[in-house]
C-alpha cells in the first residue's frame, strides 16, 4: 500500500477538512484476531442470530446467551488494537472536528486511544441489569461461568450485554450524535463494513448528500461500493497508517 493508492483528492480532502467522520465494522478488527459477522467462517455464519442476538432468545435461554457473550468479551479483552485502530486515533488528533462511528463492541478503538467515539451497536465489555439497570460487575458475572444465569444481585433480575440486539432500537443519542456528525462531514471513511445494517449502512449516504467526499476502505466490494466517490481496496490495518502518513505530509 502507498501513497499512490488513493487519489490526490482523499489527501487532500481529508488535509483541508474541518470535520471527518468515519464509519467502521467488524472489518477493522479482524486483523487484531476479532471474528467478523458476514464473512466466510464469521459469526453469522456459524451461529444463528435468531438463537442469541435478540430479547426473545435471551429470555427463553438465558444461560446460553449469557455465555456466548461472554465468551465474546474475553476475547475482546484478550486481542489488541491493531494499526488501523492505531492510525484513526492519530487521524484525530489532525482533524479540528472528529467523529469515530463505530458498529463495533469490542471497545478496542478506546484502548488504541480515540477520543471522540460514537458507539452505534452497545459494548460488549458492559453488562446491566435488565430490570433496575445497574452496572454489572465482573464479580456479578461469575455464575456464567458454572452455567446459571448471572442476576443483579440488588433486585435479581437478569443481566445482559449492553450491546444493541435484532429489533433493538439503537440508544437515541448515538444515532443522533453519528447522524449529526455524517450531515456536517466534509469528508466521510466507511471502513471494514459490509454495509448491509441499517440504520449504520445509512451514513455514508447521508454524509455524501450533504456534500461529504466518501471513501470506503475494504477487502472487498460492498453494498455502498457503487455510490461512494472511491473505494479503496485493502486490509484496514495497511491502508489506514498510509492515509494517516499521507495527511501528515500533506503540505
Ligand atoms: P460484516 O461482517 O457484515 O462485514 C465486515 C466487512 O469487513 C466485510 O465487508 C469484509 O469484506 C470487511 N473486512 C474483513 N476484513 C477486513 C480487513 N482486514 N480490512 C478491511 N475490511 C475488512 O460486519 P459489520 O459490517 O460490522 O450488529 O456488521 C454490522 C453489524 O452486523 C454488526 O455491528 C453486528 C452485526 O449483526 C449487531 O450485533 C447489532
Amino acid at each position: 500500500m502507498t501513497r499512490s493508492d488513493f487519489s490526490k483528492t482523499l489527501i487532500d480532502r481529508l488535509a483541508e477538512a474541518d470535520h471527518v467522520a468515519v464509519l467502521t465494522g467488524a472489518g477493522i478488527s479482524a486483523e487484531s484476531g476479532l471474528s467478523t459477522f458476514r464473512d466466510p467462517g464469521g459469526l453469522w455464519d456459524k451461529f444463528d442470530p435468531q438463537e442469541l442476538a435478540n430479547v426473545d432468545a435471551f429470555l427463553s435461554n438465558p444461560e446460553l446467551v449469557q455465555s456466548w457473550y461472554s465468551h465474546r468479551r474475553e476475547l475482546a479483552l484478550e486481542v489488541e488494537p491493531n494499526p488501523g485502530h492505531e492510525a484513526l486515533a492519530e487521524l484525530e488528533k489532525r482533524v479540528p472536528h472528529f467523529t469515530l462511528i463505530t458498529q463495533n463492541v469490542d471497545d478496542l478503538h478506546h484502548r488504541a486511544g480515540s477520543d471522540n467515539v460514537v458507539e452505534l451497536h452497545g459494548n460488549i465489555t458492559r453488562n446491566y441489569c435488565m430490570e433496575c439497570e445497574r452496572e454489572a460487575t465482573d464479580e456479578d458475572l461469575a455464575p456464567i461461568a458454572e452455567g446459571e444465569p448471572a442476576r443483579c444481585p440488588s433486585c435479581d433480575g437478569l443481566i445482559r450485554p449492553d450491546v444493541v440486539w435484532f429489533g433493538e432500537m439503537l440508544p437515541p443519542d448515538a444515532l443522533r450524535q453519528a447522524s449529526r456528525a455524517s450531515e456536517r462531514a466534509g469528508v466521510f471513511l466507511s471502513i471494514g463494513t459490509s454495509a448491509a445494517v441499517q440504520p449504520a449502512a445509512s451514513l455514508p449516504l447521508r454524509a455524501k448528500a450533504s456534500g461529504a467526499y466518501v471513501a470506503e476502505v475494504n477487502v472487498r466490494s460492498t453494498e455502498i461500493t457503487r455510490q461512494v466517490d472511491e473505494s479503496v481496496r485493502g486490509k484496514a490495518g495497511d491502508v489506514l497508517p498510509t492515509l494517516t502518513d499521507a495527511v501528515a505530509q500533506h503540505g
